[in-house]
Order: C-alpha cells, then sequence, then structure tokens
C-alpha cells in the first residue's frame, strides 16, 4: 500500500475545524528514525510524506546507544527528505508531534531534542504522543475501524485492548518478554540472523519451511495474559540439541511459530468472547507477519467479525502515526511547552485518557 498523496475519513471524533492543518510527527522510540507530515481538511486528513531509517546491529539485538546515534547521524536527512516529498517548508508546519514513549531513553531524546528544537526555534506548538497509542490510532484511521479490539504485537509489547471511557483498557499482556522480542532473540541465538521481517517473514518463518513436523512446546496463557519466557527457554534448549540438523531445527521453528501464534489466538478469542466487539484491529511491528494474519482472518471468520492488519508500511514504526495522532491531540488542544516535555521510557497505553475516544 502506497501512503503517500492517500486520503483517509478520520473515524474518531474531533472538533470542527475551518482552516486546513500540517502536523509533522517525529519518531525514534527504538530501531526506527521516522518523519511523517500529515494535512488535515475537514474531516480527513492526506499523507503527505513517511520517511524512516532504520537502525540495524552488526550483531546481537538493539544496543540503545548506538541506536541513538543512528538516529543523531540520519535525523537531518530523514526530515529533508520529509518536507520535500510533502512539498512543504518548515514554517507552514503548524505543529509539531513526537513519541515521548514506551521506549529505549537514548533514542527517546534524539526525537524529544530535535521536535523540542524545531518547537522553539520557529515557535511551533509541540505535542507529547504515545508511541503505543500511535500505532493503534493509525491503524483505526487507514481501516476506518471505530471501536475495534486491539492486538498490539512488536519487539517491545504484546497485548490486547479496547477503548472504555476515554481511555485504552488492556485486557491482557505479555507476563515477560514481547512476541516480536521472542522470535527475534531465538533466531539469533541459533544463528538464524539477521532476524529482520522480509514481505511479512521473520527468519523464524523461513526456518520452519523446513519441516512440516510439530512438537509440544509450553503453551503459557493465564486469563487473557501470556508469559513466553518458559517457551523461549524450551525451545532453544531444543535447538541446541539439534546440532545444526536442518530438518530438527525447522520443526523446532515450526513448533515455535505454531504455539505462540495460538497462544496470541487464545487471548484474542478470549477477548472476543468477554466483549462481544465486531472487528479487530492487528497493529505493530509483528502485524505484518502473513502466518498471523492468515490465522486472524479464520479467527475474524470464525465469529462473523471484521478483521483488519496494518499493511508494513505502517505496522512498524513510523513517523506517520505520531503525526496523525498529534493531530488528534493537537485537535483537542493537548500542547506541551519544549521545556516540559519529558520523554517516558515506561509510558503504559492505559495511563492516559484520549478525548476522542469513545
Ligand atoms: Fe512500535
Amino acid at each position: 500500500m502506497m501512503l503517500r498523496g492517500r486520503q483517509f475519513q478520520i473515524p474518531v471524533q474531533i472538533p470542527p475545524v475551518k482552516d486546513h492543518l500540517i502536523v509533522l510527527g517525529i519518531e525514534s522510540t527504538s530501531h526506527t528514525f521516522g518523519v511523517g507530515i500529515i494535512e488535515l481538511n475537514n474531516h480527513s486528513v492526506r499523507v503527505l510524506a513517511n520517511v524512516s531509517s532504520q537502525y540495524k546491529p552488526v550483531k546481537g539485538g538493539i544496543h540503545p546507544s548506538e541506536a541513538s546515534q543512528h538516529h543523531v547521524n540520519v535525523a537531518h536527512s530523514v526530515v529533508k527528505k520529509a518536507l520535500d516529498d510533502a512539498g512543504v517548508d518548515v514554517k507552514s508546519v503548524n505543529a509539531v508531534a513526537v513519541a515521548v514513549g514506551p521506549g529505549l531513553g537514548p533514542c527517546l531524546r534524539v526525537g524529544a531534542t530535535l521536535a523540542r528544537f524545531i518547537s522553539a526555534y520557529w515557535n511551533k506548538p509541540l505535542v507529547a504522543v504515545n508511541h503505543a497509542v500511535a500505532h493503534i490510532e493509525i491503524g483505526k484511521l487507514v481501516s476506518g475501524m471505530v471501536d475495534p479490539l486491539v492486538v498490539y504485537i512488536s519487539g517491545g509489547n504484546t497485548l490486547v485492548a479496547i477503548q472504555r471511557d476515554k481511555k485504552y483498557r488492556v485486557l491482557g499482556e505479555t507476563l515477560d518478554i514481547p512476541l516480536g522480542n521472542l522470535l527475534d532473540t531465538f533466531a539469533r541465538e541459533v544463528g538464524l540472523a539477521p532476524p529482520y521481517v522480509v514481505s511479512g517473514k521473520h527468519a523464524v518463518d523461513v526456518c520452519a519451511e523446513w519441516s512440516s513436523e510439530f512438537t509440544p512446546l509450553p503453551f503459557t496463557v493465564k486469563g487473557s495474559d501470556l508469559s513466553f519466557s518458559g517457551l523461549l527457554t524450551a525451545a532453544l534448549r531444543m535447538a541446541r540439541e539439534s546440532k545444526g540438523d536442518r530438518a530438527l531445527l525447522g520443526k523446532i521453528c515450526n513448533s515455535l511459530r505454531e504455539t505462540v501464534f495460538n497462544m496470541l489466538i487464545e487471548v484474542t478469542e478470549r477477548s472476543l468472547m468477554l466483549t462481544g466487539k465486531k472487528e479487530i484491529l492487528l497493529v505493530g511491528g509483528v502485524a505484518s507477519n502473513t502466518t498471523l494474519r492468515e490465522k486472524f482472518k479464520v479467527l475474524a471468520e470464525f465469529y462473523g467479525c471484521r478483521y483488519y492488519g496494518t499493511p508494513p508500511e505502517i505496522a512498524g514504526d513510523n513517523g506517520l502515526m505520531i503525526a496523525y495522532t498529534g493531530l488528534l491531540s493537537y485537535l483537542y488542544g493537548r500542547t506541551t511547552r519544549p521545556e516540559d516535555l519529558t520523554v517516558k521510557q515506561r509510558f503504559r497505553l492505559d495511563e492516559e485518557t484520549y478525548p476522542w475516544l469513545p
């Protein structure tokens, strides 16, 4: 899905606005430095730009200081490309939004510093955005969903949530490591590097295709919460014993993938039964996984629900979702002074109220 130039109807309540507004959003919470620019006209928004640069560690997981250095290095060119793509001058931007958490401290501070500077130097209103809320809002915008059961899965988050009383309510979440982190860690530990998603496939998906056999692994669902650490330990132990046997490693990957995705389907199904929601919205980096999307499709068909998985261009971290969520906040007057803007590494989804929610 090519988003630049596309127009979307805003699916949430916003105050009436006469003028058209342009908002620039900055994302830097983890491995991605991104800038998005969005334009509001009445009750619809047009995507003007969405430019990203991703830090890819040579070895191991994300080093926060290395990732932040990457962001510092690319910030100038990403901002410039976004403004060029949008065909706007920074002076014509009406507000600057930035993701202030949750995320990695050194990475968050790069985006926050840049946003404070743009806001202070050009005298632009500044808007703080929750990164998790932004993942959900951009999913709602593109899908047109109003009141979905949200499944948010990424390298740093795994949760199921709904909207109630102007807040996001978390029904279930991981009790230890996030789902994306489990897959990345497993892939790295067994030498299936690099574990990045290519065309909706993780390294674990590629490995899973080497076998169609299945072996039971720990399936830990507690109410609507999930636990992945025991599963990771068990899969790693088996992988070490496989001693490079390709078919055996394929069997472990296949079993790991089936177990982990079925755990997620299980908690989604429980939440669906509990809430009676008729829409399922899959967001976050892992939402672009083709195997998982297929499972969600089957689940949604079974319960007669509408299902939408955010496309890869916006499933992962991006500046566009920050610009859009920043726009919603700005419309409700939620701005902050540059000197008051602080980053929140553990900024929870259910911490604050959002006036546009039902
Ligand atoms: Fe994210």
